[in-house]
């Protein structure tokens, strides 16, 4: 029997990539950057499969164009680049790599407070710039970790894995706003659940974990950085539009807040003169939260899985939409 085309739009790990040219006839785009869309717009009638990434926006009007689709396999925990709804509607799976990337995620998280918090990036710049001239009493003064208030946006598993590093190592008190209760995460750290603007008033940290949607599209606002103490700093590994680039770096050059620290940004990549280029206080890493070799291996296999589950008509291994099963295409 012939096997199914799919289209992987990057390369991805051996881990996965062999499953997926063992199962189907697939075809691998092989630059470093994503697929234009028109090549999607060409690809995607001819597919039963595509393994994307968080790059690729499969939004509902490509989605209409591969009629022979049968799965998608997106190689990340986050899937706002896809229009659920309409894949769903479609009877198209999706699917995610959730758990993999929990305790990496969360380990990026807590490397951009501390950096932030101790201004690595300017005490490095510094140093390469030839300008240290000797051990300062008064200079390149950070704040402390030890004790202080951690405030998660967003108590899912990321969340609660910076909230436990936090709270068990750092004697850190948590708080948390989310629209669901974490009670593991209030029963195991003291973690308190409040409304945003406590968490904004009462936060040394806070530390962005939440999906991207339109309720937390650019919750990160002016009018929110008002709110946050003059020593805080800020921290996003989740992604670049629940923050209001522009008014996050006013924020960092005024000294509202003290430092931020950024694993996403909007846009990704940054245009060139964005002002936060200027501004020491911000540490800025291109969404790497999950770049280490065992949670991309994990990813890439759970992507692999999806992909042949999704071909096969089995449910997925990590299902982002199993109401798909409804109207699921054969
Ligand atoms: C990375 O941002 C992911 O969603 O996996």
């Amino acid at each position: 029997m012939a096997k199914a085309k799919v289209f992987v739009t990057r390369i991805i790990p051996e881990a996965g990539l062999a499953k997926v040219r063992q199962g189907c006839d697939a075809e691998i785009w092989p630059d470093p950057l994503p697929p234009p869309r028109e090549i999607l717009v060409r690809r995607l009638p001819e597919c039963e499969g595509i393994l994307a990434t968080l790059n690729d926006r499969l939004d509902a009007e490509l989605l209409a164009t591969g009629s022979k689709l049968r799965v998608i396999s997106n190689f990340a925990v986050g899937f706002n680049n896809i229009d659920i709804e309409a894949a769903t509607r479609m009877g198209i799976p999706v699917g995610n790599t959730p758990e993999v990337l929990t305790d990496a995620t969360a380990d990026m998280a807590f490397c951009l407070m501390i950096a932030a918090a101790r201004r690595v990036r300017e005490g490095h710049e510094t140093i390469a710039a030839r300008k240290w001239k000797t051990w300062e009493p008064m200079g390149h003064i950070g704040q402390d970790l030890c004790g202080r208030t951690l405030g998660v946006v967003g108590m899912g598993r990321i969340g609660a894995a910076l909230a436990s590093r936090c709270h068990g190592g750092w004697g850190m008190r948590v708080i948390y706003h989310d629209i669901h209760r974490n009670e593991a995460a209030e029963r195991d750290l003291g973690a308190r659940q409040v409304d945003f603007n406590t968490l904004l008033a009462e936060s040394d940290f806070v530390s962005v974990h939440t999906v991207l949607n339109e309720q937390s599209r650019g919750l990160f606002n002016a009018s929110a950085f008002k709110k946050m103490k003059p020593t805080a700093v800020f921290v996003n590994t989740a992604r670049g539009p629940i923050h209001v680039q522009r008014d996050l770096a006013e924020a960092l050059r005024t000294g509202e807040i003290f430092a931020a620290g950024l694993d996403v940004t909007d846009p990704e990549p940054l245009v060139p003169d964005d002002p936060i280029f200027a501004l020491p206080n911000a540490v800025i890493t291109p969404h790497i939260a999950s770049a280490t070799t065992s949670s991309r291996n994990a990813m890439a296999e759970i992507a692999a899985d999806n992909l042949l589950a999704g071909l096969s008509g089995e449910p997925l291994r990590c299902y982002v939409n199993p109401k798909a099963e409804a109207n699921r295409r054969r």
